[in-house]
């Protein structure tokens, strides 16, 4: 038998709370609105692209930091989108989704004692990321109903230990897509104390009632201490294709590139040539996606207004987070994690339990989170299921 202790920074992190409720939908037939994938179809002409790869035999190593003709085309959508020139040769660091693409540019950036703010609640990826690459955590709340921050409170997070700020807008789990006057606040602090932001931009593309996508790398003064983390999962509905890239300076982009280099070698090839068709389609492909979001996201606010779970309406990204408070005082419910094991098995409708997203369990206890990122009839499905909340929720008499 093996005696010695495993790594100490596995124990600091929990399994993913939202890939074990996707389990716990299977195993109680339940429907999944956790996990943030879609349960529709990938664009036909995706799918054809990457299968004519595959045929023309673009089946080997790409080069580790990206096959040329996608990084190019990455650059392309940038100056598109953003208005940002970016070069391909140098700048661009093409991985495993932006799940790795974090992890690499954390890697290459930390070092002992260097701290990450990071603001709660949070993607949960991004607790296992600090401790991975060794960064202190310091966390900055976002306060409902508006998700807003405190700009006294962010000011007094940053100092001289301070290595970069994780900025993810549109957001994960809260909807809040941030505004240009509170990124260039969080600009100014970067300036002031010499701090990289790195922003995750993952759902630039969705957003709803007017809500315009800033990247902080498009602010005065940020190009040179903005890395920008994106990838195909959401835009492009191709969660399982696991293409994601990076926007960084020269100089941080080649430590990111070996961090990668040695993590994966590299992204699947024939993804990423089917990522240039992607990157190429027109405007009107990201406002048709923007579009379709809308109309589930208010099927989905109105059923879960209807079962009295007080939605927070999103402004961008594919989540609705609930407060479940009145609820679990009426019947009795401890908390978020009660409540979501009691819609699993007894409504039949997974969500994600708000704890997840905070340090202290106790923060998020009040919290749930739907994705909605699902076709129109499992969300029909859905909201009949959560029509009868109530009634299952009085029968089971919580109270004793
Ligand atoms: C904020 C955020 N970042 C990153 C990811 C993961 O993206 P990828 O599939 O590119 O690794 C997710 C997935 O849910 C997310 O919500």
């Amino acid at each position: 038998m093996f005696n010695k202790p495993i790594s100490y920074k596995a124990p600091q992190f929990t399994e993913s709370v939202i890939r074990e409720m996707t389990r716990l939908a299977i195993q109680h037939g339940a429907i999944n609105l956790s996990q943030g994938f879609p349960d529709f179809p990938a664009p036909e002409i995706l799918k054809k692209a990457a299968a004519d790869a595959i045929f023309a035999d673009v089946n080997q190593y790409a080069i580790t930091w990206g096959a040329k003709n996608f990084r190019e085309a990455i650059a392309e959508k940038t100056k598109h989108f953003l208005g940002i020139a970016v070069d391909p040769e140098r700048e661009i660091t093409v991985c495993c989704g932006s799940t790795e693409g974090m992890l690499d540019v954390l890697l290459a950036v930390i070092n002992p004692g260097d701290e990450v703010i990071v603001f709660e609640p949070f993607y949960e990826n991004y607790g296992p990321d600090t401790i991975i690459s060794g960064a202190t955590p310091r966390y900055v709340q976002l306060r409902a109903l508006d998700w807003s921050f405190d700009e006294a409170e962010l000011a007094a997070a940053f100092n001289n230990n301070t290595k970069a700020i994780i900025i993810n807008t549109p957001n994960n789990p809260t909807g809040k897509v941030f505004s240009r006057q509170e990124l260039e606040a969080i600009a100014r602090l970067c300036m002031k104390w010499d701090v990289l932001a790195v922003t995750d931009e993952i759902y630039e593309h969705i957003l709803y009632d007017g809500a315009e996508h800033i990247s902080p790398i498009t602010l005065e003064g940020m190009r040179e201490r903005t890395i920008v983390v994106n990838g195909m999962s959401k835009t492009y509905s191709v969660t399982g294709w696991r293409v994601g890239y990076i926007l960084a300076p020269v100089g941080i982009n080649g430590a990111i590139r070996k961090m990668h280099d040695f993590m994966t070698v590299g992204a699947p090839a024939p993804l990423q040539e089917a990522g240039t068709v992607a990157l190429r389609l027109p405007d009107s492909y990201y406002s048709e996606l923007a579009a379709h979001y809308t109309e589930r996201r208010d099927v989905l606010l109105a059923a879960l207004d209807a079962a009295g779970l007080q939605p927070f309406v999103p402004g961008g990204a594919y989540y609705i987070m609930c407060n479940i408070r009145p609820l679990c005082e009426q019947q009795g419910l401890a908390n978020d994690v009660e409540f979501t094991r009691f819609l699993v098995k007894d409504v039949g409708v997974a969500a994600v339990p708000g704890s997840s997203f905070f340090r202290e369990p106790s923060a998020g206890k009040d919290l749930i989170r739907f994705t909605f990122c699902k076709k129109p009839e499992t969300l029909a499905a859905a909201a009949g299921r959560l029509a009868t909340l109530r009634q299952t929720i009085g029968a089971k008499q919580f109270r004793g």
